[in-house]
């Protein structure tokens, strides 16, 4: 993809469904009794994978344009496939499937694309083998392929060291087939989607913040009785991060971007560009299963640079390429610590958005757990390599127009695994 400097981007958009969201939909209407109605649904690659894992487990499962109807078959419903699930790109599919499949009473097994298969399983594998499960991973590196086999699940409590919400749903997820309560305790909240959502389906599920006022416990009851749900998944704020910051950054620009989940536990974005200086007004707030939507109204503005650490990482961890790109182009210097996760995402994010900058012309420094930019004001065109990661093609896509000269984005058509029409937007935003 060939983008150019360009001025003056105006108009009002929609950014996909949610992804985190739509494959929740799916998985919980999956082992729900009656049928799921999902609207918005995200159709990218990774979502579409989710779907392939379940109908190869026998759910009749539709997919038209306007909505997606599963037929569920109630927690003890799915069938033994026939072959090896395939995960695609999707570290939220191998998770959260890994945990439904190990209360099962067949045999499976899970495998993804050479990024998905090269990262680190050991963080289900851990805590879902001290719940009594017998999974490994099949070249014994702690990665996928797994392999899952029957056995009898009991409640733990896991006191996890990461604050992911993969690795909490897995274990939520298992804990629906355990004897006894599962709990889990994150060293902060991440994003609560399985909790909010899963009690809508009657799972027992509930979340607490711990006395520090930071970290927290979701604890779910096992063998609920889960009834199909009529879900309408918001606009993904991970997709309205890029045009958020198309906005801020291209001069002479106003975009309204219609319909966009602001949930607390993801919407960090939002925040930190509002600190470095961004206009943005919150338009038209409604909620919708819990989760919160607002029409998102964003300015050209001066940014500056600011300092991102602690708790707010997990809100805006898939974020960090796009707000690094804007620090590049801020004044001042720009401080992003505590994201040690960005190496295990679908590449390295730390190494992939320093080698994308550096050929921008940003002055970036790597660190072992972030990054530090000295905003330069300005960056010029140069080939970016997507590494096949969806948010660094689409991140170096915004910071292409509003560089000098030419940017040219390989490998560009990555954008399909949270974003098929990424550029399709960007284009109506150009007319
Ligand atoms: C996701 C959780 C996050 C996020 C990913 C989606 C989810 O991963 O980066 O894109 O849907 O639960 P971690 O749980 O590994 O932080």
């Amino acid at each position: 993809m060939i983008i150019q400097k360009t001025t003056g981007l105006k108009g009002t958009i929609t950014v996909p469904g949610d992804k985190s969201i739509s494959h929740r939909a799916v998985m919980f209407g999956s082992i729900s009794d009656g049928i799921t109605e999902v609207t918005n649904f995200l159709q990218g690659a990774d979502c579409l994978a989710t779907i392939d894992c379940f109908q190869k487990m026998g759910i009749e499962i539709t997919n038209t344009k306007e909505r997606i109807l599963i037929h569920g078959k109630g927690l003890q419903g799915l069938q033994k496939p026939a072959s090896a699930l395939d995960t695609g790109n999707s570290g939220t599919t191998t998770r959260l499937l890994s945990g439904i499949l190990a209360g099962q009473s067949f045999e499976s097994s899970l495998s993804g694309d050479d990024s998905l298969n090269s990262r680190p399983m050991g963080r289900v594998i851990t805590p879902l083998s001290l719940m009594g499960a017998d999974i490994t991973s099949v070249r014994e590196n702690g990665c996928a392929p797994l392999l899952i086999r029957p056995s009898k699940l009991h409640g733990i409590h896991y006191r996890s060291k990461v604050a992911s919400a993969q690795v909490k749903s897995s274990i939520l997820l298992a804990g629906l087939y355990a004897d006894g309560i599962t709990k889990v305790t994150e060293p902060v909240l991440s994003r609560n989607h399985t909790e909010l959502m899963l009690k809508g389906f009657g799972a027992k599920v509930t979340s607490v913040l711990e006395t520090d006022g930071i970290s927290a416990t979701a604890s779910i009851a096992p063998f609920p009785k889960l009834e199909g749900q009529k879900i309408i998944v918001p606009g993904d704020i991970s997709s309205a991060a890029y045009f958020i910051a198309a906005g801020l950054l291209v001069p002479n620009s106003e975009i309204l971007i219609q319909n966009v989940g602001i949930n607390a536990t993801r919407a960090g974005i939002i925040k930190v560009c509002q600190d470095m200086g961004g206009d943005i007004t919150f338009l038209n707030k409604k909620t919708a299963g819990g989760e919160p939507t607002v029409d998102l109204l964003v300015r050209t503005s001066p940014l500056h640079g600011t300092i991102i650490e602690g708790n707010i990482i997990p809100t805006l961890i898939d974020e960090i390429p796009m707000i690094a790109v804007l620090a590049a182009f801020a004044e001042g210097t720009t401080i992003i610590k505590d994201a040690a996760e960005l190496k295990v995402k679908e590449t390295d994010r730390i190494e992939t958005v320093a080698v994308n900058l550096k050929a921008m012309g940003a002055d970036i420094t790597p660190t072992e757990d972030g990054m530090i930019i000295e905003g330069t004001g300005t960056l010029h065109g140069a080939k970016i390599q997507s590494f096949l990661d969806h948010r660094i093609a689409m991140a170096f896509s915004i910071a292409g127009l509003a560089a000098e000269r030419e940017t040219e984005i390989l490998e560009s058509q990555c954008v399909d695994v949270s974003y098929p029409t990424f550029y399709k937007t960007l284009n109506q935003l150009q007319k």
